[in-house]
């Protein structure tokens, strides 16, 4: 079983979006995936509560209790598990830095997010873990998503060479409770989600 934490203590920057979306797409491979929601605003159990697959299943879960519940999802068999996390929630997110395999921080292509992010690498440091960036809601046009790898690239923190795009369908799918494959299989936000989870298999196996 490979754990994976997406973490952020920037609000908004599509820590949930991205774990819902990674799920499902481990789902669509065919492989048993499970997110482990740490939020205590249950944005991502929400989620799972209205929708009609049981998979992937969301377990909503103290942060003191994440080694119990990842035992639980190992034991029944989950190839992932994806946890989502709070912001500004340094010890709950460094419980699951430690717990991870691999640690994705989610990040908007804007100065004050690419700042804020400092705080995560830091902790990424402290639990000495593999991790990247992803740029998301990246603009389709202009050059600020190059700018801001160029800053990021300075906090001597891999990147991951997916981007992704600000997409309706990223918006639209989860009020449908759905990720992005679901809802428009053949669309590019779908290609991008695809892409991502290609690229993260590679950096656990
Ligand atoms: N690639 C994208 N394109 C368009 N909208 C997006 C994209 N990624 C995220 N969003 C939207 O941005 C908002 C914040 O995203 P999300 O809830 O995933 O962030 P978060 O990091 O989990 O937030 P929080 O810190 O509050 O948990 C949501 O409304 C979401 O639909
Ligand atoms: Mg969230």
């Amino acid at each position: 079983m490979k754990t994976i934490a997406i973490l952020s203590n920037k609000g908004g920057s599509s820590k949930t979006t991205l774990c819902i979306n990674l799920a499902i797409a481990g789902t669509l491979k065919g492989k048993k995936t499970a997110i482990i929601d740490l939020d205590p605003q249950a944005s991502s159990s929400d989620w799972a509560d209205n929708r009609e697959s049981e998979s992937p299943v969301v377990i909503s879960s103290h942060p003191a209790r994440l080694d119990k519940v990842l035992k639980a999802a190992e034991d029944a068999g989950a190839d992932y598990v994806f946890i989502d996390s709070a912001p500004h929630s340094e010890s709950s997110s460094l419980a699951a830095a430690r717990i991870a395999d691999f640690i994705i921080i989610p990040c908007r292509p804007a100065i004050l997010d690419i700042r804020a992010i400092k705080n995560t690498i830091d902790l990424v440091v402290i639990a000495d873990k593999k991790a990247a960036v992803v740029l998301s809601c990246v603009q389709a046009r202009g050059g600020l998503a190059d700018e801001a790898e160029q800053a990021i690239i300075s906090y001597d923190i891999d990147l991951s060479p997916v981007r992704i795009t600000q997409r309706a369908a990223f918006v639209h799918s989860l009020t449908a409770s759905q990720g992005v494959q679901e809802y428009d299989p053949k669309g590019k936000a779908s290609e991008e989600i695809t892409a991502l989870f290609k690229w993260l298999c590679k950096q656990v196996t």
